[in-house]
């Protein structure tokens, strides 16, 4: 008997089911941490612009072409890219590219399950009010406003002390362990009756929990009497200014953070399309999930904690609130919070919306491993999960007790690594297995009708936008990671460097085993 056959491929049990764990996939921190953040350090309505023809011509595209690439290669029971690849491309190299479609959802894995078990941990502590608490004073700066809470924080994560480890607080620990048996319970129930299951409940609650907020946001008062309402919020977030139109960190900026958001260029929505039918809709199901994530994003994301920042400290203090996702979302949002009525049960529900947003993307971060695991070396569920669940939690080590290792794993996987093998999607889907055939696979039981244009954009505008994207961003950027002097960087450098020849062998392995079989 042929092992190759397998067991019949898991499926998504509903249609409702397949888009809320297609949203649960991209909505994420980056909808409510880095969107905003993102927004105002580059220059609020100069760059909503970019990020909206980055929409288009990059997110839309590239959004559907995964999707397609996925549902094909699920019909040869392929999860992954290098299984994926490998079919579209008859060329030896294809499979060892598709690596990457493994290797990014990992390394980010390792450190968002992490930020994961904080939202978690702060929503507990908010609700057992344990939080600091956020005392006005005359003439209190908001510096010194957010002092406690920005020791409260350093003190959990343990980036205060000198030398290059970071000391946690135990509890942070805990968080972790508990927030990683949480993950990989789920996955051991399988794509429908465990990820599809828990985005069935958690994504509902979350727009539940995010309305509620911004609700509230949009009725806030400024404690001191200031003469700032929200609708200063709302300006500072999105007066038109065009300034940043020509600056090509501004499109960096906003392109990046399309991919962020939508999980594009890494193999998440690659594992996840593996699991419709052959016949089942993309090109609709695909926007909706597309259009739920901006909504969580431009809408909520965007409202929530600017808002409140700018009623807070005015627009001046707010610059300073929300001068990074770590700031904004674990002490600026905690320190407004903590001063109204209810605070505790607000916090609760900002760090336990921010929880269910994490913990549905960790699903999506971590199903590609065990999609290779289960289709490629055939290996069962159990197994898979299990193999998973301890590489990721020895790895996860590093970016919770080096310091600097979170930021270089953020940056070659979560940045750099997307854009590469976005690029690789396109030229091998669209340019090798050919625009027609493309298109084809895109259109198949499609129930709305794609305009023609994105054909060309597909084929044209979609690659050479990623082209100039890496070109200039290996001008720009490259360069000052590398210049990088500290020592302990190439500690993880050289554990990514591991990581992917691990991954190089098992794929050597699995086609070996294949070859061999004939
Ligand atoms: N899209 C997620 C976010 O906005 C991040 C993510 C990327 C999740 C890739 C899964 C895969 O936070």
């Amino acid at each position: 008997m042929s092992r190759t056959k397998g067991p019949e491929r898991e499926r998504w049990s509903s249609r409702v089911g397949l888009i809320l764990a297609m949203a649960g996939n991209a909505i994420g921190l980056g909808n409510f941490l880095r969107f905003p953040v993102q927004a105002v350090e580059n220059g609020g309505g100069a760059y909503i612009i970019p990020y909206f023809i980055s929409f288009i011509l990059l997110g839309i595209p590239l959004m559907w072409i995964e999707w397609s690439i996925g549902r094909y290669g699920g019909s040869l029971n392929h999860g992954t890219a290098p299984g994926m690849f490998d079919a579209l491309w008859k060329n030896p190299i294809a499979k060892y590219i598709g690596i990457l479609g493994i290797f990014i959802p990992l390394i980010i894995l390792t450190y968002y399950t992490y930020i994961a078990s904080w939202t978690l941990a702060f929503s507990i502590f908010s609700l057992l009010g344990l939080l600091p608490e956020g005392r006005i004073a005359d003439g209190i700066t908001p510096a010194q406003y957010l002092k406690p809470f920005e020791e409260y924080l350093g003190s959990f994560i343990g980036a205060t002390g000198k030398g290059i480890f970071l000391t946690p607080d135990l509890w942070a620990y805990i968080f972790f362990l508990f927030t990683v048996a949480f993950s990989l319970y789920i996955l051991s129930r399988g794509v429908a009756g465990g990820i599809e299951r828990l985005a069935d409940f958690a994504i509902p609650t979350l727009f539940v929990m995010a309305l509620i907020l911004f609700v509230r946001v949009l009725t806030l008062e400024s404690p001191t009497g200031a003469d700032v309402s929200p609708v200063d919020g709302l300006a500072f977030l999105w007066e038109p200014r065009f300034e940043g139109l020509t600056s090509p960190k501004v499109w960096l900026a906003a392109a990046g953070q399309i991919f962020f958001t939508l999980s594009l260029g890494l193999g998440a929505i690659l594992t996840y399309a593996s699991y419709l039918r052959r016949d089942d809709d993309i090109a609709l199901n695909g926007l909706t999930t597309a259009s739920l994530n901006e909504f969580a994003e431009i809408v909520l994301g965007g409202t929530i904690s600017i808002v409140s920042a700018v009623v807070f400290f005015g627009v001046a203090g707010a610059k300073d609130a929300a001068s990074g996702a770590f700031k904004l979302g674990f002490i600026s949002m905690p320190a407004i919070l903590s001063h109204m009525p209810l605070g505790n049960l607000f916090g609760f529900m900002w760090f336990f919306l921010l929880f269910f947003a994490a913990i549905t993307s960790v699903m999506a971060l971590s199903q590609p491993v065990i999609a290779f695991f289960e289709d490629e070396l055939f290996w069962s569920r159990k197994k898979s999960v299990a193999v998973l669940g301890i590489i990721f939690f020895v790895s996860a080590h590093l970016p919770i007790f080096l310091k600097g290792a979170l930021d270089e794993m953020d940056f070659w996987a979560g940045t750099f690594g997307l854009v590469v093998f976005a690029l690789f999607e396109v030229v091998i889907f669209v340019w090798i297995f050919g625009s027609e055939r493309a298109w084809e696979e895109i259109n198949r039981s499609a129930q709305i009708r794609i305009p023609h244009i994105f054909y060309f954009i597909m084929k044209y505008i979609t690659p050479l936008f990623l082209i100039v994207i890496l070109a200039t961003w290996s001008y720009t950027e490259l360069p000052k990671v590398l210049a990088k002097k500290d020592g302990t960087i190439w500690i993880t450098r050289i554990f990514l460097i591991l990581v992917l020849l691990g991954l190089f062998a098992l794929v050597r392995m699995a086609w070996e085993k294949r070859e061999a079989k004939g």
